[in-house]
């Protein structure tokens, strides 16, 4: 069966209590169950990682080929204006992957503006909350198909 990966960075995980009316109030698992329902429907799998250490990150992102993945959906949170590592591992894995955020990032902070990520990305979606995850899914699932 097709394989997507599915990352979220660093305080992803505190989802629903972290700063409500920036990312609302959805749980990561919330999201997740989402993202398997359309996987599901689309005879997609998923593996999912939610991790606080960009080495952790980098190392998922280099074990793709090996572990059958096809499309990498990743929101890289904090790492998407600092990780050049991140960026690199994309870069070299050479694999479809789409950009997402919850936020608009280009609405916030300055330092948002820039996303060392989307530049070896295939798109991004940002600024639909969790929608740019479910656009982001169906684009993911799009470039496997
Ligand atoms: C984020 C935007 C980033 O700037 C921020 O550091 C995050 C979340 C988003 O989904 O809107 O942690 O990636």
């Amino acid at each position: 069966m097709k394989k997507i990966l599915v990352i979220h960075g660093p305080n992803l995980n505190l989802l629903g209590q972290r700063e409500k009316s920036i990312y609302g109030k959805v749980t990561l698992e919330e999201i997740n169950k989402k993202l398997k329902a359309i996987a599901k429907k689309n005879g997609v799998t998923l593996e999912i990682l939610q991790s606080n250490h960009e080495g952790e990150i980098v190392d998922a992102i280099q074990e793709v080929k090996k572990n059958g993945i096809k499309v990498i959906l990743i929101n890289p949170a904090a790492y998407t204006h600092t990780s050049v590592a991140i960026r690199d591992a994309i870069s070299a894995v050479d694999i479809p992957t789409v950009e997402v955020h919850l936020s608009n990032i280009y609405a916030r902070e300055e330092f948002r503006h820039t996303s060392l990520i989307a530049p070896v990305s295939h798109g991004q979606i940002s600024g639909f909350g969790v929608d740019s995850y479910l656009l982001g899914m169906q684009a993911a699932i799009s470039l496997i198909k």
